[in-house]
């Protein structure tokens, strides 16, 4: 009698990546991302068809009033991630994340969010929020798992993720 057959279930590798600052160097590479973005991802990330707002969003990142953003840089330095923060008032910042197409669940989303927090957590923000498109699992998964709150009206979902200061005693 033949063995029974057995199911194997493959789990996505986690990619190390190093998170850090953003760097104007890092631009050229941050627009790369973007552009090889597949257009799916590129409308889970603004709302809308077509891809004409990467230019412009390109110009932001780069503007000295831009948001803050973090990159998760994989081997041979390429960057595979990028999460951005813009404030929305005091001590509250919107975030937003982009992953390579090519390395979702694999757990370069989760990495960014969670250094989000710790640089947002470093600087005094209390509260970081964003707007996500209800049909976005991954990422309301991601969020969800960090912790967030969501809050679903028709097709968005509200995420409310507050930063505690920590115990901090004189
Ligand atoms: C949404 C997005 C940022 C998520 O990034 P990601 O790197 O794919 O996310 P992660 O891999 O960290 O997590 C996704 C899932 O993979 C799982 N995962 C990650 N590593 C894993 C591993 N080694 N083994 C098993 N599961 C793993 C996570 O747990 C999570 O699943 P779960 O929530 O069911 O547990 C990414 O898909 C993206 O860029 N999408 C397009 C842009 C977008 O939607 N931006 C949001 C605008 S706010």
């Amino acid at each position: 009698m033949s063995p029974a057959a057995l199911t194997t279930v493959s789990q996505p590798a986690r990619v190390d990546v190093c998170v850090r600052l953003m760097r104007a160097e890092d631009l050229d590479r941050v627009a790369d991302l973007y552009c090889e973005a597949a257009t799916e991802d590129i409308h889970d990330r603004f709302f809308t068809i077509g891809r004409h707002i990467v230019e412009t969003h390109l110009a932001d990142l780069a503007s000295v009033d831009g948001p803050r953003c973090l990159v998760a840089v994989g081997h041979d330095d390429q960057i595979v991630g990028v999460v951005e923060m813009a404030s929305v008032g005091d001590h509250a910042e919107e975030v937003a994340l982009l992953v390579a197409s090519s390395l979702h669940h694999h757990g370069v989303g989760t990495t960014l969010l969670a250094a989000a927090v710790e640089d947002a957590r470093a600087r005094g923000v209390c509260l970081l929020v964003a707007e996500v498109l209800a049909s976005n699992h991954l990422m309301l998964d991601v969020f969800a798992n960090a912790g967030a709150t969501l809050a679903r009206d028709g097709g968005e979902v509200t995420v409310t993720l507050p930063i505690t200061q920590g115990d901090v005693h004189a």
